[in-house]
């Protein structure tokens, strides 16, 4: 969304309304004030028009689902795609094995994409403006040369749309799944590219030395860095018993990982009041600081939104970065 926005229409906490509706790709009239409302969950205006930047209908979209037996083969895998595909390939998906399960488990109807079983899986897209031909010649080039050299165990390309519908629905319904299964704690993060393997190693082993029994559910857009790590309660436990114990050692280890790779404790889903007091331990003073002046220039009242997002600095301990 930080990338889409050209242009916002806002009301201000004083009742002013900016004016804001630019289509310009390049403005370096100073500040980016746009930018301060993308993310700021409503605590320094309320937006009620935007302008988004438009790209061509791609010509040819190809989408396939894969299977890997570790995330480094399945993120050098990524890498070698975007070699020979280049900005086309528009999504990778990382799917945990767990996760996988979730999903067919839960939704009607659902069947798994592939015959092998494999610890990870991968759905990919890519739309491009080159013909659906040349796509898929160099798509099926990548994975022939994965499957010759044993890095992509399995591969599965939708020849219909309604097939690739297929495979973008067991995706989204992880986080649904999730939900009916009840018992998660739910991290939304995001490291550097090549950090990511060894993030989900780690944090695993971290998670697992404290609840061996956890499920661990790990999915999303790890061609972004982001990744949903969602430890899921062992099935013999309830979801109140797992989250009272589990929740806030887990959420503690795993942003502490993430932290330590230069990674946010929120890459998509924002902060809220739910992730607001974690702020202290994984930024700085003088960012916080910084965010609480522009509250306080904007919004010297506190009428929107209070309690979200920005954490009382009063219960900072002076040890944080
Ligand atoms: C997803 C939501 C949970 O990626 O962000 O499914
Ligand atoms: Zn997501």
């Amino acid at each position: 969304m930080r990338d889409l926005v050209l242009g916002i229409e806002a009301v201000l906490p004083d009742g002013n309304v900016w004016h804001g509706l630019r289509a310009l790709r390049k403005d370096n009239t100073g500040y980016d004030l746009k930018q301060l409302f993308i993310g700021a969950e409503g605590t320094l205006g309320i937006v009620t028009a935007a302008v988004l930047k438009l790209m061509p209908q791609p010509r040819s979209v190809c989408t396939a689902f894969l299977a890997f037996d570790t995330t480094e083969i399945a993120l050098g895998f990524f890498m070698e795609l975007r070699k020979c595909i280049g900005q086309d390939v528009t999504a990778y998906e990382l799917i945990s094995q767990p996760a996988l399960d979730l999903v067919l488990n839960h939704l009607p109807d659902s069947r798994a994409p592939l015959s092998v079983s494999a610890e990870w899986y991968v759905l990919v897209e890519m739309a491009s403006g080159r013909s659906q031909e040349e796509l898929e010649s160099d798509f099926y080039g990548a994975v022939q040369v994965g499957l010759e050299n044993g890095s992509v165990r399995d591969a599965a390309v939708a020849a219909t749309q309604a097939h690739a519908a297929d495979f973008w629905r067991i995706r989204e319904e992880i986080s649904d799944a999730q939900t009916r299964a009840g018992g998660s704690v739910r991290c939304d993060i995001s490291v550097p590219l090549s950090k990511m393997p060894e993030f989900i190693a780690q944090a695993s082993a971290g998670v697992l030395a404290l609840e061996p029994h956890t499920r661990m559910v790990v999915y999303g857009h790890v061609g972004d860095g982001n990744v949903h790590f969602n430890p899921l309660r062992p099935a013999c436990e309830t979801a109140a018993r797992y989250l009272a114990r589990a929740s806030r050692p887990i959420t503690h280890i795993v942003d502490e990982i993430a932290m330590a790779m230069n990674g946010s404790i929120s890459a998509e889903h924002g902060v809220g009041a739910a992730k607001r007091d974690e702020l202290l331990s994984v930024k700085s003073r003088v960012e916080l600081e910084m965010a609480w002046r522009i509250k306080r220039a904007f919004d010297p009242g506190n009428l929107f939104n209070p309690g979200k997002f920005l954490p009382r600095l009063d219960a900072m301990k002076e040890a944080a970065p």
